[in-house]
């Protein structure tokens, strides 16, 4: 099958493939339908940044555009799992509380406390404005101002950062946007070949994108009514707050003058985006950047990285079969089950599991030596989290529900991520606020009493059609 040919290209929201860093200004905003035939016509006079455009011409703003299951429906749009949706977007983020149990929403992190995504704040809606830092505020300022005139309410302009240099940090300090997949525009890959052996950062395009073959090598479903899915994908958006003065004075009372080197574990990268120093580099498919050179099967006890450290959850870099690549013999005990730990098939074959992560972080740039003193106390930052993906069940929330949120992750026991984790204890009182790690010294630690960090703020599952299928939903009649 050819892949992501021109017309695909030109159908193809831009945001699928880039950040658009160059574009230091942002705006998110959050709308709710109120009348739609006002908002039909509205909506149908956006210019949507396609990827042939984003491929040939420097855009001097970007307006990319999402859903809700509700906003569908606020359009006239059939959404059940029979017209192909995925049955997660359809529950939506807030759906019950056996996904928010998984997610780790609960407590502080409780959609009932969410300043957007639930009940009267739920979004129909997401538009994605991206523009220069001095053009955003009067950008962002008018579209609220035609969408209200358009039938609309604006349940929220949620407005990250605007900086003067290049986006890349988040609140904490760290290197962010480091690490993401890169696709098989191409066509070329046949995913689950003794190849898989090997982890490899090039995913097949049914991972990012609607109507693909995915990294089982099929079609997954997706609305294929007049191709409506086609060339669009799914949009997880959550709104984090992080406690910067918290993160960096609790680790200044644990670690003294070791914070930075202790945080730098608890992420499992230095501040700068560096891998940790004492990992071996290697060669990996579908990255040359030296930042992402590296294995964590070199390291398997967490000597040097943590098993437990945020980029070790997120993304294990694990491949089929934990024993790599041998002789046929090996591969086929290993394949029937005759080898390996539980542990080892907790954490298997990331490439089911990756995330295109598109995110911007909101509040004042508060660095780790003035927050370890107490500045920004108070004030809210954050991260706006937005990531893509087409299988909402196996990718996000399997990311963030068996690996952020567990306590049992990888054989560890009573810890969560420990930048994400909310700390609650489990049924029967089991604590999950620990992390463990080893020291400069090569000494086994372990640190217990890890305050939250990070507490969820709103949350939404959105759809990203391609330009054709917005086109549907937003025909007259
Ligand atoms: C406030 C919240 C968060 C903070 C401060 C944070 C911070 C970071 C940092 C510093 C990195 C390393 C640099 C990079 O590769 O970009 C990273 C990587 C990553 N994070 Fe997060 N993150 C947060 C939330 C999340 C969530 C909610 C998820 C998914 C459920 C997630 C998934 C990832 C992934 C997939 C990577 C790349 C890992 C790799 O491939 O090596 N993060 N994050």
């Amino acid at each position: 099958m050819r892949m992501a040919a021109n017309d695909d290209a030109a159908d193809i929201q831009a945001i699928a493939d880039r950040g658009f860093s160059s574009l230091a200004g942002a705006c998110y905003l959050l709308l709710r339908i109120q009348n739609p035939a006002l908002a039909k016509p509205w909506l149908r006079s956006f210019d949507i940044a396609s990827l042939a455009q984003a491929r040939t011409q420097r855009l001097p703003q970007v307006c990319q555009i999402a859903f809700t299951a509700a906003g569908l429906r606020a359009l006239g749009t059939e959404v059940t799992p029979g017209a192909g949706f995925d049955p997660q977007f359809i529950d939506g983020i807030a759906g019950d509380e056996r996904r928010s149990h998984q997610l780790g929403d609960e407590g502080a992190n409780a959609p009932a406390h969410w300043h957007w995504g639930v009940g009267e704040q739920e979004p129909h809606i997401l538009l994605v404005l991206l523009a220069a830092n001095t053009a955003i505020n009067s950008l962002a300022k008018d579209t609220c101002s035609a969408a209200v005139a358009a039938g609309c309410a604006v349940i929220s302009a949620n407005t990250p950062t605007t900086t003067t240099t290049p986006l890349g940090r988040e609140p904490f300090g760290f290197a962010d946007g480091v690490s993401q997949p890169d696709y098989d525009w191409g066509g070329t890959l046949t995913p689950g070949g003794a190849r898989d052996r090997d982890y490899r950062n090039l995913l097949a395009m049914g991972e990012l994108l609607l109507g693909y073959p995915n990294e089982y090598g099929f079609i997954g479903d997706y609305p294929t009514a007049d191709e409506l899915g086609r060339n669009g994908s799914y949009l997880v958006y959550r709104q984090l707050a992080q406690d910067v003065a918290g993160f960096w004075q609790w680790l200044a009372r644990q670690a003294g003058d070791g914070a930075i080197a202790l945080a730098e574990r608890m992420v499992g990268r230095e501040l700068d985006g560096a891998p940790l120093p004492g990992l071996q580099s290697a060669t990996i498919t579908g990255t040359n950047d030296p930042r992402n050179a590296f294995l964590f099967a070199d390291d398997a006890d967490g000597l040097v990285c943590p098993i437990g450290a945020h980029i070790r959850r997120v993304n294990p870099r694990s491949v089929d079969d934990p024993h790599g690549r041998h002789g046929f013999l090996r591969n086929l005990i290993s394949a029937l089950g005759f080898s390996g730990t539980a542990m080892h098939d907790a954490v298997a074959s990331a490439r089911f599991h990756r995330l295109s992560r598109r995110g911007r972080p909101y509040g004042p740039v508060i660095v780790p030596q003035a927050a370890m003193q107490g500045t920004g106390a108070g004030q809210e930052t954050g991260l706006h989290f937005l990531c893509l993906n087409t299988n909402i069940a196996r990718q996000f929330e399997f990311v963030q529900g068996a690996w952020v949120a567990s306590a049992k992750f990888a054989g560890l026991a009573a810890e969560q991520d420990p930048l994400l984790g909310n700390r609650l204890p489990l049924a029967g009182a089991q604590p999950t606020d620990a992390f463990s790690y080893t020291d400069s010294g090569a000494c086994p630690r372990t640190i217990s009493g890890l305050p939250q960090f990070v507490t969820v703020r709103g949350g939404a599952y959105f759809f990203m059609p391609g330009l054709r299928g917005l086109a549907q939903l937003l025909a007259d009649g």
